[in-house]
Parts: structure tokens; sequence; C-alpha cells
């Protein structure tokens, strides 16, 4: 089976397609990448073999978002271009076709669900770019300039900090996380616009939202959105409403979990880094990082569901990310593996099994790359995702 891209747009093509099938297959290609370095290799279910191995100059890929059937864009979090690549998946070749000046310090793209237009989050600018992306192409469209009033914390909170935008399930909205507002921006794409509609407050203030996801994964329209929060470490659970007064979307808070597990306090200097949802709809997973133990950590949250739309998390354990600094993972489109990238620590990627049953997580790797292959300490990967 092969799937054309994201998991979004695979859906877009081809709803059935979501439905969990196999375990990870020899055919299993992900991109990864590191500060100057792009890679492309195949997963076996027990191993990564490393096709492509690249080096980009002056470039930090700390995101990319693959878009079939052969472009591949990144972000460059230490400047504020953003770069078109052309990946041969087959073939085994990674090549530059261009880059464009948008805003600084962007550190997320999202497609939206027709593959035509693109949204950079620019952490360091407070800006979100809008790009067109139509026939494998990249030109900018506009910049939204994040505002509001700023979070309580004046070393994180010192600016709009625009972390990441995620596109709803209907294509038309994007909610924009803003970790330095303690805000969820709603922006309209409708007829290009690229308005900020509504813009929600985050509770507890200072909590620093960082990344989010629309549930149910494959339905026509979110009911609810899960949002992970850095210094915070919590994740809050939103009923979602779409609305008809211009606001396009509302959220009222139902849940709100600490990332370490009901009655703990995260160690002090902790931040979660990313939030992943199930194709099955049925577990969340978030990374804990700075947690000061030798390994950080992938925590498991279960999605029960009440009945009647009423859900509720449940923390259930977490085990070893392999390094330290899981700055992001990812999900394969079968749902059968988590594909785990550290900044630092013995362990640069790890692939951690997830049983389909219950969801839970294996404590050993079935696969994974040592730091060493990534030069000097603290230059792990920052980014891993499965793209056929
Ligand atoms: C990439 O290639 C370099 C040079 O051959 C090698 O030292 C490094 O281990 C490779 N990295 C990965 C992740 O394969």
């Amino acid at each position: 089976m092969k799937f054309s891209s994201t998991l979004s747009a695979a859906l877009a093509a081809s709803p059935a397609l979501a439905a969990p099938t196999s375990s990870a297959a020899s055919s299993t290609k992900v991109v990864y990448a590191n500060s100057g370095h792009i890679y492309l290799a195949s997963y076996d279910g027990t191993k990564f073999t490393t096709t492509v191995n690249s080096s980009f100059r002056n470039t930090d890929p700390s995101w990319l978002a693959y878009v079939a059937p052969n472009s591949l864009y990144a972000v460059n979090d230490i400047a504020s271009n953003t770069f078109l690549y052309n990946i041969d998946v087959n073939g085994n070749a990674i090549k530059q076709v261009t880059n464009k000046q948008g805003s600084g310090g962007v550190v997320h793209l999202e497609v939206n669900k027709a593959n035509t237009r693109m949204l950079g989050a620019g952490y360091g600018s407070g800006k979100i770019d809008v790009w067109n992306i139509e026939n494998g192409g990249l030109t900018l469209i506009k910049s939204i300039q994040s505002t509001g009033p700023l979070g309580p914390n004046p070393d994180r909170q010192d600016a709009p900090h625009p972390h990441q935008t995620v596109n709803d399930p209907t294509g038309r909205f994007f909610v924009a996380n803003d970790l330095g507002t303690d805000s969820i921006l709603v922006i309209d794409s409708q007829n290009d616009a690229f308005n900020i509609v509504n813009r929600f407050p985050v509770v507890p203030a200072g909590a620093g939202p960082r990344h989010g996801v629309f549930f149910p994964f494959g339905a026509a329209q979110a009911t609810h959105y899960f949002l992970l929060c850095e210094m915070g470490n919590v994740v809050i659970a939103y009923k979602v409403t779409y609305t008809d007064d211009g606001r396009g979307m509302t959220f009222e808070t139902i849940q709100v979990l600490n990332t370490f597990g009901p009655n703990t306090v995260a160690p002090a200097g902790a931040g979660a880094g990313e939030l992943v949802l199930s194709p099955d709809n049925k577990d969340l997973y978030l990374s804990n990082r700075l947690t000061g133990q030798a390994t950080d950590n992938i925590a498991h949250v279960k999605i029960i569901d009440n009945g009647a739309g009423n859900l509720r998390l449940l923390w259930i354990n977490s085990v070893s990310s392999g390094g330290t600094g899981p700055r992001m993972f990812s999900i394969s489109n079968d749902g059968s593996s988590l594909f785990v990238t550290n900044q630092d620590g013995a362990l640069g990627v790890t692939a951690i099994s997830r049983k389909a049953d219950d969801g839970s997580l294996d404590t050993n790797f079935h696969g994974t790359i040592s730091s060493g292959a990534f030069g000097q300490s603290g230059q792990g990967p920052q980014y891993i995702k499965q793209i056929q």
C-alpha cells in the first residue's frame, strides 16, 4: 500500500486509507533531519537503513513537510527562508530546488487538505507565513502578525510566538498555538483571506501552547482539540464547536492533564514537546523533555469515550525515548510504530512499537540510530516522519 503524502492528504484522497492495516512493512520510508542535513531511510520493523544522507550548509531543517509525489519543504530555524527540495523517494535523491524569504524563526509547516497552501509558524518573528504550493511551487501569499496580550512568563513570553498551525478536518480553518500569548488563534482561509477570526485564551496563564491535534482523525469535522503546553507541561482537552457568527470555531475546556501523570509535579524546567494522535483515535502520545532523568520519555494517554461525545483523558504510563530532547516524534501511517527523534543523549532516532489492541508502548526499541551519526552532542535530529 502506498501512502501519498501526509496522513491528512492521504485521507483527503481516500478515507479508506486511514484504517490501520498491517505492521510497518519493509517498504516504509521515513525522512528525518538534523541541523544541516536531511536523510531518507527505509524502516522494516526492526531497523532503519539510511539511503540518502545529504548536507545542506547553513540550514537548520527542524521541520519538514512532504507533498507527494516529490516535494519536500523545510523550515530554516536559524534564518527567515523556507526551502523547497525535490525528493526522489524510490530513486534515493534529495536536491534543493529553491528557497524563498519569509518570516524569521519558522519552526513548523502545515499543508492544507487540498495540498495547495502551506502555513509556516514563525516562532521567532511572531508571524505566520502563508505559501502557495500549487504544482510543487513555493510563493509567499501573506504573513499574518500574531498580536494580543503576552503571557506572564517574562523569559518565554516576551513576544507572540506562534509555535504551530493545525488545519482543521474541513480544511477551511487553521488554528495557531501561540506560546507567547497563551492563546489559540483561529485563521479562516476562505477566499485566501487568512485572517485571524477568533482568539481563545489558554488557561492556566503561562502554560505556553505548543502543539495540538484535532479529534477525531478522519472525520469531516472536529469535535475536540487536544493541546500540549510546553511550560505548563499539561495537555488540555477542548470541545470544539463550529459557529456561523464569523468566529469559525469556539473552544470549551473539558480537562487539563499533567503530562507526567495526575497528582504529579513536573520537574523544574521540563518542557513538553510533541503531541500525536493514533490513527484509530484511541490514544494520545506526548514527549516530556528536560525531565532531568538519564533519558526523557514518551507518555501514553488513553482517550476514553463515555458516549455522547463525552471524552476523558487517562494517563497510562511513560517509556524512555532513548535519549534526551525528544522535540518531535510521529506515528507510522498504520499506527504500529512511533518514530522518535532525540536532540541529545545516546540514541538520535528510535522506533517504539505500539500494540494495536490497547495502544501500549513496548519498552524495547525496534530500530535505532546512534547519536554518533549526527556529530557533536546536542546536534541530534529534530524531525522524523513516514512519507511512504
Ligand atoms: C552521514 O554521512 C556521514 C559521512 O559519511 C557519516 O559520518 C554519518 O554517520 C552519516 N549519518 C547518518 C545519520 O547516516
